[in-house]
């Protein structure tokens, strides 16, 4: 099996992350998977963005929790990418699986609860319950920075793929490790790289793999998928091994 080249925050490299069209640039680049996060609003909306707060990536302030999906959805978050963005909307989840339902996306889509830094209450089974009631003709991947939300969304559909995330000074990776309940690791390039043997059980998917170099490192060793910014490159290094 190749290693899957997964868009995170969609073609975020050469596109607003998190929005619309970061999301259709990665399909249309051929891209094997995507990946994503969620919050919550104000009013319990699922919010499509990386950040706890808006500040970065949009026009407006203040954290994601604090407003309301109309709120979150009268800014702009395309512009302070390019000009020609101006316009973009945050995407709710909804948005975002609709969109991959239309354009009959059948690969891997990587969802991240961010869960790490505020802790939304009941964020797990809300995102469960959308899905098992949702039909997806894509692959369904969970993976949160926090192990609660990890072990958490795996009791409530166990059927479903869940990941751990962590980064390279992250003290509970052996303790993921020993977790037969996790199936998947998704740890930084970094953690990978300095890390020479992998448990043959688990199934890797570093990130953010933006160099050739690490692409080619992670090719060679048949990790299971990168996440990239730059899919349609780590497609074309991917043609060459
Ligand atoms: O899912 C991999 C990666 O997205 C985790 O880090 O900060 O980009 O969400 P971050
Ligand atoms: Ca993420």
């Amino acid at each position: 099996m190749l290693t899957q080249v997964i868009a995170h925050r969609g073609s975020s490299g050469i596109r607003p992350e998190n929005t619309i069209p970061a999301f259709i640039k990665a399909i249309e680049e051929g891209a094997d998977g995507i990946e994503t996060d969620v919050h919550l609003s104000k009013d319990g909306a699922m919010i499509i963005m990386h950040d706890e707060t808006v500040d970065r990536t949009t026009n407006g302030t203040g954290r994601i929790f604090d407003k309301t999906l109309s709120e979150l959805k009268q800014l702009d978050a395309g512009a302070y990418f390019g000009y020609e963005y101006l316009g973009t909307r945050i995407p709710t989840l909804q948005e975002v699986v609709e969109l991959l339902i239309k354009m009959d996306f059948k690969g891997e889509f990587n969802l991240e609860l961010k869960t790490d830094k505020i802790q939304y209450s009941g964020i797990e089974a809300q995102v469960a319950k959308y899905f098992k009631n949702t039909e997806i003709p894509f692959h369904l991947i969970y993976s949160s920075f926090r192990p609660k939300t990890v072990q958490l969304i795996h009791k409530l559909c166990p059927e479903t793929e869940a990941a751990s995330l962590f980064k390279l000074r992250t003290k509970s990776a052996k303790k993921f490790a020993k977790s037969k309940l996790i199936q998947d690791w998704h740890p930084s390039i970094a953690w990978v790289r300095s890390h020479r043997f992998f448990l043959p059980r688990i199934q890797l998917r570093p990130w953010t793999v933006n160099s050739e170099d690490d692409m080619r490192y992670c090719y060679k060793r048949k990790l299971k998928g990168i996440i990239t910014d730059y899919p349609e490159r780590a497609l074309s290094i991917r043609r060459e091994v």
